[in-house]
């Protein structure tokens, strides 16, 4: 396998180092058809990350969002948009949903640190708009079209839908979603991680975030996202409004998040994590706060996107 990264990173990242913001260019194509596809280990944040974006999400849902939300929500959800956040990666043992398991990531060409959407976004059988950012805006626009009425001939699963968008503003953000082709965004790059032995890709779904809710948050996801929080009204409040950030007439903006990811995967999670080598503090307690503030960042692109698609007094979507 080219698993080289690692290797040279500095040298090799500057020659692509100008970022893609995707800028206005959906690079999404609507007819494609449902392939099957299996690909190992390939999950997003793990069921705590999920769970943390979806929770922060809901503190700043509009109450046209909230309300559209809660009549969206499956039963055993109880109202809660967090309760079913990880339901895309739970699909993964049910056959019917093969088709979905390339929708949550998207990978750059081996050591290229920037995304660009009509290159990178298609499945690994060259099918273009199989990928984690055309699957937001397909989400999106599934959700949009029906509140809005725009369509009324195709009816899709709209709790579906809400799930899927959900789960994959949390995926793109994960830095190692955008990650290289070559090592499956990390998954080939086998590391320990103190003492037990996983791979890159895992650490970043989810061992840091395990990690720091032993050492910091006494094991308790609440407190961990109440810092999150605090963060994002404080910390780092006159960032926000950049990050809801969606110009243009879009009301899903997924480019530039994957542009981002890719950036920070180059700078952080690829960096000093070479095939071998063992994790600890000082990776660490360096990446840790990238973490955070990407759940902070999904959270608040979460909740936008959905006021977004909720906005206008139009009448309420058949379900
Ligand atoms: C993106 O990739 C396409 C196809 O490879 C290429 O034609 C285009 O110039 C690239 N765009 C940018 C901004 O690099
Ligand atoms: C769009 O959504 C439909 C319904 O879930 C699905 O069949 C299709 O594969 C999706 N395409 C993308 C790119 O997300
Ligand atoms: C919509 O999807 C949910 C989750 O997969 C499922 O439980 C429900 O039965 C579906 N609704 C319809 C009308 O097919
Ligand atoms: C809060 O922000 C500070 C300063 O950027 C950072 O060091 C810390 O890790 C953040 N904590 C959380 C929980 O996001
Ligand atoms: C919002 O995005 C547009 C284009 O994507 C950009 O020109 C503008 O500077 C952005 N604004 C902020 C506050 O980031
Ligand atoms: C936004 O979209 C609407 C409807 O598609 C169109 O009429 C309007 O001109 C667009 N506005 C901009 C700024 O592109
Ligand atoms: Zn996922």
């Amino acid at each position: 396998m080219r698993n080289k990264a690692g290797l040279n990173l500095e040298t090799s990242f500057k020659a692509s180092d100008q970022a893609d913001m995707g800028q206005s260019e959906l690079c999404w194509t609507a007819n494609v058809f449902v392939f099957l596809l299996l690909l190992p280990g390939i999950l997003g944040w793990g069921r705590e990350g999920h769970y943390a974006v979806c929770k922060i999400a809901e503190g700043y849902l509009t109450e046209d969002a909230l309300s559209m939300v809660r009549e969206l929500l499956p039963a055993s959800a109880e109202g809660d948009l967090a309760a079913v956040c990880s339901w895309a990666d739970e699909l993964r043992e049910n056959h019917d949903y093969h088709w979905s398991s390339v929708l949550h990531f998207v990978d750059t060409p081996d050591f290229f640190c920037n995304y660009n959407c009509s290159r990178d976004c298609h499945d690994s059988h060259r099918h273009k708009g199989r990928c984690v950012t055309a699957a937001i805006y397909n989400y999106t626009m599934q959700l949009e079209s029906a509140y809005k009425e725009i369509t009324s001939e195709v009816r899709y699963n709209l709790t579906e839908a809400l799930m899927f968008l959900s789960h994959f503003i949390g995926d793109v953000h994960q830095p190692l979603h955008v990650g290289f082709v070559g090592d499956l965004g990390g998954n080939l790059i086998k590391v320990g991680w103190y003492q037990r032995s996983t791979n890159l890709h895992h650490v970043w779904d989810t061992m840091i975030i395990e990690s720091a809710l032993k050492r910091f948050y006494h094991s308790n996801l609440m407190l961990m996202i109440q810092a999150i929080q605090s963060n994002i009204s404080d910390e780092w409040h006159n960032e926000v409004s950049a990050w809801r950030n969606c110009t243009g007439n879009h009301t899903a903006c997924p480019n530039p998040y994957a542009s981002e990811s890719i950036s920070l995967a180059c700078k952080y999670a690829y960096k000093n994590a070479t095939p071998g080598s063992t994790l600890e503090d000082s990776y660490f307690l360096t990446r840790l706060p990238v973490v955070e503030k990407r759940l902070a960042q999904s959270g608040i692109r979460l909740a936008s996107t959905l006021n977004r698609i909720f906005a206008s007094e139009v009448k309420v979507a058949e379900v």
